[in-house]
């Protein structure tokens, strides 16, 4: 099989945020989609190994904040290659609360969930979750995967579902 072709799959780049004991923890994300408008409902793919992964089974309720092409890219990295397990993302990345949950600064769109059910892989967990809100913050265009590995230059780490080794 060709590898590449998973490369003109297309998605988003996102940041989910939940709560963890006593602060927020998340993680960057692209594998979220739509799967249907009424309930609004979406998929979301996280790895087993993530923290956010330990969270979200316990708290259930998350933010997404949508990232633009004007977004800085230090929080994709900061909340991408980073663990919350050992380090407060939230101490160095600006975000506001947003019914509950944070929502980074700079976003041009969110999306507050709750999860519903869960589909199961070797690695991963495919979590469904109906939106219970959502606000557009700004006009940016939505930054798009492949802007962030064609124009930022950005890498994905092994955890992330797209991973291709090089
Ligand atoms: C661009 C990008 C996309 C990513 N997409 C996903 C994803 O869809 N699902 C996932 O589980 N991890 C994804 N990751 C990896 C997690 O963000 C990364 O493993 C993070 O350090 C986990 O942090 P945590 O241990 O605090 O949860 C992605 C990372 C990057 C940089």
């Amino acid at each position: 099989m060709n590898n590449n072709v998973f490369k003109n799959l297309s998605y988003g780049v996102y940041i989910i945020a939940c709560k963890d004991d006593n602060k927020y923890t998340g993680c960057t994300v692209n594998s979220i989609m739509q799967i249907t408008s009424e309930p609004p409902t979406i998929a979301l793919s996280v790895n087993h190994q993530n923290y956010t992964h330990t969270c979200l089974e316990k708290n259930k309720k998350f933010s997404v904040s949508i990232l633009s092409e004007k977004s800085n890219p230090l929080a994709i990295g900061t909340f991408g290659f980073r663990s919350g397990r050992d380090f407060n993302k939230f101490e160095v990345i600006p975000y506001s609360i947003i019914d509950e949950l944070p929502v980074i600064t700079d976003a041009c769109a969110y999306l507050i969930c709750e999860i519903i059910d869960k589909v199961e892989t070797k690695t991963h967990s495919v979590f469904i979750a109906k939106v219970l809100n959502g606000d557009i913050l700004n006009n940016n265009n939505p930054m798009t995967y492949a802007y962030y590995h064609n124009v930022i230059k950005g890498k994905s780490p092994k955890t992330a579902p797209t991973y291709v080794e090089e």
